[in-house]
């Protein structure tokens, strides 16, 4: 059996004979499953609106080229928290598996799936609020071998003038029960917190136990590769690729009860964001210039 590929309705799914899969919809070029060993690596809330009208709730939503809300006086400053990137419609660029060749990771069986969204392609509110001439591809590679899902985004500036982005991949990863899950790999690595007090810690210990609302950007983070441990058993290692910062997030209770697409409300309890990005201070692309970063994450499942 060889890799398939089906686009329909808006949504690409990739399936490799091993039967591990991924699907992406078009809106937000947003991975919404992936699944190795017949297991769901993701989370998406039940809530999530999948139709267009809303970002995401769940999987990898893109966040560019803001993260958070936007500061005032910056070229950004017009555009939603998070960008415009997770609410656009993205087009289907095409795949390539092993057997054509020219893959980016993933072992022998493996499929590589492109998505591109461009300045034309921009609704026309954010053509005004960010009018600037970008490109953007992104890679979603399915590798059978090492169950691993890749996720490269790759920027390019196509216009006259230089501008400045940040970029994050939002991804929500799924777990049996946070309570029995560690997050290792950011030890002594220096993160704002912003639920304490938006201000500068030093995280001392090697792993992190989530037990109440989190939100911590981590930046200049010295190790590679951020995991995901439960029940003391590794379940998922983030790779950074180019990247050096990272968000941890879990809403816990009262802020899952305060997001309406949030469902069920404890589902807090089945999710971790680990999210990888550029996100401390701006990356500045001049006119012609391209940039790279994204990360690989493998399942122990
Ligand atoms: C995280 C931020 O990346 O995204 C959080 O650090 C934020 O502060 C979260 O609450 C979710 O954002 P949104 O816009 O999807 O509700």
């Amino acid at each position: 059996p060889q890799p398939s590929v089906h686009s329909e309705q808006g949504r690409v799914v990739a399936r490799l004979p091993t039967g591990d899969s991924v699907e992406i919809l078009l809106y937000g070029a947003t991975v919404i499953s992936w699944k190795s060993n017949g297991k769901e690596n993701l989370w998406v809330s039940k809530a999530a609106k999948l139709d267009g009208s809303k970002p995401v709730r769940g999987g990898v939503p893109i966040v560019f080229p803001c993260f958070g809300p936007p500061p005032k006086n910056h070229a950004t400053s017009s555009l939603p928290q998070h960008g415009f990137a997770r609410s656009s419609h993205w087009e289907y660029l095409g795949s390539s598996s092993s057997e054509s060749g020219s893959l980016a990771r993933g072992g022998d069986d493996s499929i590589k799936l492109d998505f591109g969204l461009s300045h034309a392609q921009l609704s026309e509110d954010a053509k005004k609020q960010w009018p600037y001439a970008f490109g953007l591809v992104y890679s979603v590679t399915l590798g059978g071998k090492e169950r691993t899902l890749q996720t490269m985004l790759r920027v390019s500036n196509q216009g006259k003038e230089s501008w400045e982005f940040q970029m994050l991949l939002h991804s929500y990863f799924g777990v049996d029960d946070i309570t029995r899950c560690q997050i290792n790999g950011l030890g002594s690595s220096t993160y704002i917190d912003k639920v304490l007090d938006a201000s500068q810690h030093t995280q001392s210990t090697p792993s992190i136990a989530i037990t109440g609302e989190v939100d911590r950007v981590y930046t200049s983070i010295k190790q590679d590769t951020t995991s995901i441990v439960e029940n003391g058993k590794p379940r998922l290692d983030i790779q950074r690729d180019r990247l050096v910062d990272s968000v941890v997030w879990n809403p816990w209770i009262e802020k899952a009860k305060g997001m309406s697409d949030f469902e069920p409300k404890d589902g807090y309890k089945n999710m971790v964001c680990v999210e990888v990005g550029a996100v401390d201070g701006w990356q500045r692309l001049e006119p012609g210039e391209t940039w790279e970063g994204g990360q690989i994450v493998r399942s122990h499942l």
